[in-house]
């Protein structure tokens, strides 16, 4: 008997899993799969659509404050740019007739608060939109999905009919940018806030001060940005520019200065700040250092009210985070007169040290009005209430401060510079399913954020870490819990990521850019291949196995790459359509076939480029084993499709090699090893298909499949 009989045995049990299970909050027919990220509280869609067409307009019932009208001219231009339609400038005189009427109930709080009404109700008919909010912001997120709707089919464009009531699970709901590990420039950030409007995200979180570099102007004491930052800061006026700009959106801004630790340029300008006498000079590694401020000194304290001061004026929202993660306190461990400190005050080790500076600085921002906030480490028995903890290593820090009284966001689970796969960190729920906390405890859980640490991107690559992944996140902290299915989330996210493009993303294009430049030439076709099958090694495991400094040029292969890789998801989808699904074993073998060829064919291509191209030398070992698990896939499948079972040689010999290719070169690695494995096993398992059930059979190719398990990277 051949494989193909056995097939529509073998693997009947993959079929129950596909079945889609949407929000429980949709309700009704869909005419059509929507496309909404983040899926809405409620939309009840029905048969009708109305068209959008050059006719276009749109009115406001009521007030139109300035937020509001420029948040309308922003969508009028999307929608121009995707559908190529000049639409009329200006609002329509008459609600009757107008295609979209808005209606807001005022204009929202002037420095943009956790507590803003975000809610919108959104009803579209064959004849008109009509989106409703208590204030704009609610507006600008209504607007968002409406643009999220409009759709296409060879009648021209139209948005569906139907009724939306959305507002958010979380009230903070962010993404954090580091941009002093490397620089981020203007025109970063505002493209990174239009996507976050976009995908209904409210807080940019600014990680501004960092041990590699102090970003924000000071007039106060201007040598911290003029020494600190290698004259990469932003101005003060630049810093309004972006707090205006995001709240045109509906977005707060955080800003972050990291203390006591993480202060290396602080010390640069002001050693006398400092736990070690110095000089210190800005750090130029990842990791963790030891320059510290010193909490013992009232000069420190004066400094800062001073500093904070300045600052809290130019951010006007309430919190202010203050950082606290990773102090080791080295430097305080061998200060005599900071020991002696100690000793006198009865402060029995350096978490009680750091907690007495934090109650100083406690006191210091709350005097300029501002709520302190913190990363995790912060959080210590005697720390007062009003405290914002920030967990991130790992959500029981979350759970046990809500519990205890404490406002909490959490980001353990968000951490998109890791590269991990976005279904990774859309299971990730700031009250998990299981969660112990009573409903007053859970109201302290204001949400999450993702984080953008950036040792690791530079302006060209920071969106491809970012985006599309952080819309997935966004959806988590916006939907309700129920929405959760995986297939359908990276079926939204694929559309979500064109449409970002949108806004000025690059997250898509500049990997061709960036291959280009490697390649020195238009003709990247067997780089675009390589890439679309390998990801950077995952944690902090680049650093180890290709060590850079902040001052290398981010412009290597590893940095044309990007995490989640789609083509290894589907080619995942089709060896597993081919195992599981007899009916269309012919078809998904076709286009598994299709693939292998390519990626064999596309080894000896990369030979030729590589030898013209220096810069290309890590992608050598990687083009071989490209070549390998393309030939290894064929000759695999070439058995399955014949019904014949390979001698057991074979298979040792192949495992043995996609056990050498599975391990990382250049930082990067294959996602696509356990598909092919499972193609070999197949292969290999076909005798055994006699005596096993088709379900002891899936389970046998999917437990010999699975990837050795790998020590030490
Ligand atoms: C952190 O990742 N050190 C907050």
């Amino acid at each position: 008997m051949t494989a193909r009989t056995y097939l529509p045995l073998i693997l009947s049990l993959s079929c129950a899993i596909g079945v889609s299970a949407q929000s429980e909050a949709l309700n009704g027919p869909a005419p059509t799969q929507h496309n909404l990220m983040p899926v809405p509280l409620s939309a009840r869609f029905d048969t009708g659509r109305l068209p959008v067409n050059k006719s276009f307009t749109v009115a406001v019932r009521g007030q139109v404050d300035p937020r509001l009208k420029a948040g309308i001219d922003r969508a009028l231009r999307r929608i121009e740019g995707r559908t190529v339609l000049e639409l009329a400038r200006g609002l329509a005189g008459d609600g009757a007739t107008a295609t979209l009427v808005l209606e807001s109930g005022g204009p929202g709080k002037a420095v943009p608060s956790v507590e803003e009404d975000e809610s919108y109700s959104l009803e579209v008919s064959d004849r008109q939109a009509v989106l409703k909010a208590p204030t704009t912001v609610g507006v600008l997120r209504g607007l968002e999905t409406l643009l999220q709707l409009l759709d296409s089919d060879r009648e021209g464009y139209f948005v569906p009919a139907v009724q939306i009531q959305d507002r958010p699970r979380f009230p903070w709901r962010g993404l954090m940018i580091d941009v002093a590990r490397h620089f981020q420039p203007m025109d970063v950030l505002k493209r990174n806030l239009d996507a976050m409007a976009a995908v209904k995200l409210n807080v940019l979180h600014w990680h501004l001060t960092e041990d590699q570099g102090f970003r924000i102007e000071s007039k106060k004491f201007p040598r911290l940005h003029q020494l600190g930052s290698d004259g990469h800061f932003y101005t003060q006026e630049q810093a309004r520019e972006i707090v205006t700009y995001a709240r045109e959106r509906g977005i707060r801004v955080v800003p972050e200065f990291d203390l006591p630790g993480h202060a290396t340029s602080w010390l640069v300008a002001h050693p006398e700040l400092g736990s070690a006498p110095g000089p210190y000079t800005i750090e130029r590694k990842s990791g963790i250092f030891e320059p510290a401020l010193d909490p013992t000194r009232e000069e420190v304290y004066k400094f800062l009210d001073t500093f904070f001061g300045e600052m809290a004026v130019l951010f006007p929202d309430t919190y202010l985070h203050i950082g606290g993660d990773e102090n080791e306190g080295k430097q305080w461990d061998r200060n005599p007169k900071i020991q002696a400190f100690m000793k006198t005050k009865g402060i029995k080790d350096n978490h009680a040290l750091q907690t007495y500076f934090n109650k100083r600085l406690l006191q210091i921002l709350k005097k300029h009005g501002k709520t302190m906030m913190g990363w995790d480490e912060i959080f210590q028995p005697d720390l007062p209430q009003e405290v914002v903890i920030h967990s991130w290593r790992g959500p029981g820090a979350l759970a046990e401060a809500a519990k205890k009284g404490y406002k909490g966001v959490l980001s353990a689970g968000y951490y998109i510079d890791l590269i991990f796969p976005t279904s990774q960190h859309y299971v990730v729920d700031p009250i998990p399913t299981d969660s112990t906390l009573t409903e007053a405890e859970a109201a302290h859980v204001l949400g999450g954020e993702a984080t953008m640490w950036s040792e690791w991107v530079s302006p060209d690559t920071i969106d491809s870490r970012i985006w599309p992944r952080t819309a997935a996140i966004a959806e988590r902290l916006w939907s309700p819990r129920t929405v959760t299915d995986l297939d359908d989330m990276y079926r939204r996210l694929a559309v979500t990521s064109v449409r970002l493009e949108e806004v000025g993303l690059t997250h898509e294009k500049n990997q061709a850019m960036l291959l280009r430049r490697l390649a020195q030439g238009r003709d990247i076709g067997p780089l675009q291949t390589l890439v679309s099958v390998v990801e950077p090694v995952k944690e902090y495991r680049r650093n180890q196995q290709r060590p850079q400094t902040m001052l290398s040029p981010l412009t290597g292969l590893i940095d044309a790459t990007r995490p989640d890789s789609d083509a290894a998801r589907r080619f995942a989808a089709t060896v597993d359509g081919l195992l599981s699904d007899a009916p269309l074993f012919e078809a998904h073998s076709q286009q598994v076939r299709n693939t292998l060829t390519q990626w064999r064919n596309a080894g000896p291509e990369l030979e030729a480029m590589i030898d013209r191209s220096p810069a290309l030398h890590e992608a050598r070992p990687l083009a071989k084993d490209l070549n390998e698990l393309g030939t290894t896939g064929l000759e695999a499948l070439s058995y399955i499709s014949r019904g014949v079972t390979p001698a057991p040689e074979w298979r040792t010999a192949r495992l043995a090699a996609l056990d050498q290719a599975a391990k990382p070169k250049g930082a990067l690695e294959f996602p696509v090893i356990p598909s092919v494995r499972q193609l070999v096993i197949a292969a290999s398992e076909l005798h055994q298909l006699k005596q096993m059930t088709p379900a002891q059979w899936k389970t046998q190719v999917k437990n010999l499949a699975a990837p050795p398990k790998r020590t030490g990277n």
